[in-house]
């Protein structure tokens, strides 16, 4: 029975009759319609779901309209002076309309040493902060999603070619430049051996993610994400296998955590304190003596009593010599998630392969993560939360207006691709033309 109808034992004998008699005409205009190769919308979606994907979350100052994020992708496809081009405006502009309430800009270089590839964004000279504005003020005109950016220091990962270019280090002559690290430490035997960092040096680049953080306030960015996860300078710091120091920076859980605390407390002190500021972090380094769970639940209770808004649970990226991978099945990483969000208490975005609507919401729902990070799925679906929004009966109204016409109540194809669970529109007529 469609949703809106009222059920048959309220309604008095004369009403039952007209019921029947309509429901009668319906199923013949139905039938004839189909004969012509109309597809009719009958769903239940109308009835109001409860999904906590699609519940708003308040993130420090800012609230969240759902719980979708899409998590930072590098694209490596900036100008050799780190700043935007088309290619930035096309990408994130289709991700700031993918129904996601978020979305975090890629890893983004603190300095020119702290690139991944010469390809790589940065936010550290004003024609590069001003790129960035006038992008975050074009995605503004037309979405309503907030927008955050990952600032990183690439460290001993720097130098190195795109993968599609082949990856591997790059030479001098090749465009490269020296790389820095906790500990004089090659990534892989045929990379760039880093220079140990002294204090000073340490003190620079904690001054680069401060005057980053604030350009990246002038651009217009609601949100920032420190990236220490994946091998990068701040989780080279944290990692026992890339930091072999003896002073201060090194040996202890405590010391090892020491430089990514610093720079987190002195971006937390010089970025608003309505907005968010998140870390992302490894939960383990997938290797028997990388860093483990328990230690990551500790460097998240620290980054909590600094001030840290969220930290996003990753893994991986420090080197690929006994690394021990458990099968990447689906949510592989939200144990981790749910761990670090019990023991810490600060809010948790979860990552890796997390696929579906229903899995998305399940991990909301169950409390494993307060928000769900996206990269591939959103490469392959740009449209992702609205068909989540679609698939769990939430009033999402997440089309923009140009876009609205393919919605599933107004367009009969819809339901066609992604199944018959939509909600016939009142706006439509039965011949699925729109108005
Ligand atoms: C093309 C691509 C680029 C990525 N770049 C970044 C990045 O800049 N910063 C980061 O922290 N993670 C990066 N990641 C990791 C993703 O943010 C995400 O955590 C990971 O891909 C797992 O999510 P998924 O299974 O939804 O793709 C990247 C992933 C992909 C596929």
């Amino acid at each position: 029975m469609h949703p809106l109808q009222p059920s048959p034992g309220t309604l008095p004998r004369e009403g039952h009759l007209r019921e029947r008699h309509a429901a009668r005409c319906r199923a013949a205009v139905t039938r004839a319609l189909r004969k012509r190769g109309y597809f009719i919308l009958t769903s239940t979606s109308t009835q109001s779901r409860a999904s906590a994907l699609f519940t708003s979350y308040p993130l420090a100052g800012l609230r969240l309209s759902n719980r979708i994020v899409v998590s930072p992708m590098c694209q490596y496809s900036a100008g050799q002076d780190g700043a935007v081009r088309p290619w930035h405006a096309m990408h994130y502009g289709s991700c700031a309309i993918s129904g996601a309430a978020l979305v975090i800009v890629e890893a983004t270089a603190v300095s020119a040493d702290g690139r991944i590839t010469p390809n790589c964004l940065g936010l550290y000279d004003g024609a590069q902060e001003a790129a960035l504005t006038k992008l975050v003020a074009d995605i503004r005109t037309y979405s309503t999603a907030a927008l955050g950016i990952q600032l990183s220091h690439a460290g001993r990962k720097g130098s190195i070619r795109a993968s599609w270019q082949g990856g591997g280090s790059l030479a001098d002559s090749e465009g490269g430049w020296p790389t820095v690290a906790p500990s004089a430490l090659p990534l892989h035997a045929d990379w760039r051996v880093p220079a140990a960092l002294d204090t000073l040096g340490m003190r620079r680049i904690r001054d680069f993610f401060v005057e980053a953080a604030q350009r990246a306030d002038r651009c217009g960015f609601d949100l920032v994400e420190l990236h220490a996860a994946h091998g990068y300078l701040l989780h080279s710091f944290v990692s026992p296998l890339s930091n072999t120091r003896t002073d201060a920076y090194g040996g202890s859980l405590d010391n090892r955590m020491r430089f990514p605390l610093e720079v987190a407390a002195a971006v937390r002190d010089a970025w608003p304190a309505g907005k968010p500021l998140g870390m992302r972090i490894n939960s383990t380094d997938w290797h028997p003596e990388g860093l483990t769970l328990d230690e990551a639940v500790v460097f998240g209770q620290r980054l909590k009593s600094i001030g840290i808004d969220y930290v996003t649970t990753s893994a991986g990226g420090a080197g690929l010599e006994r690394l021990q991978m458990p099968p990447l099945v689906p949510g592989y990483m939200v144990g981790f998630a749910e761990r670090v969000r019990r023991d810490t208490e600060v809010a948790v975005m979860a990552v890796g392969l997390i696929l579906t609507p229903q899995q998305a919401d399940s991990i909301v729902a169950a409390g494993q993560a307060d928000l769900v990070g996206l990269a591939r799925g959103v490469i392959d679906n740009p449209r992702w939360g609205w068909h989540a929004a679609n698939a769990l009966g939430a009033d999402a109204r997440l089309y923009p207006r140009q876009y609205a016409q393919a919605r599933p109540d107004r367009w009969p194809g819809y339901a066609r691709i992604h199944g018959d669970d939509v909600a016939p529109t009142p706006g439509a007529g039965a011949d699925g033309t729109t108005r």
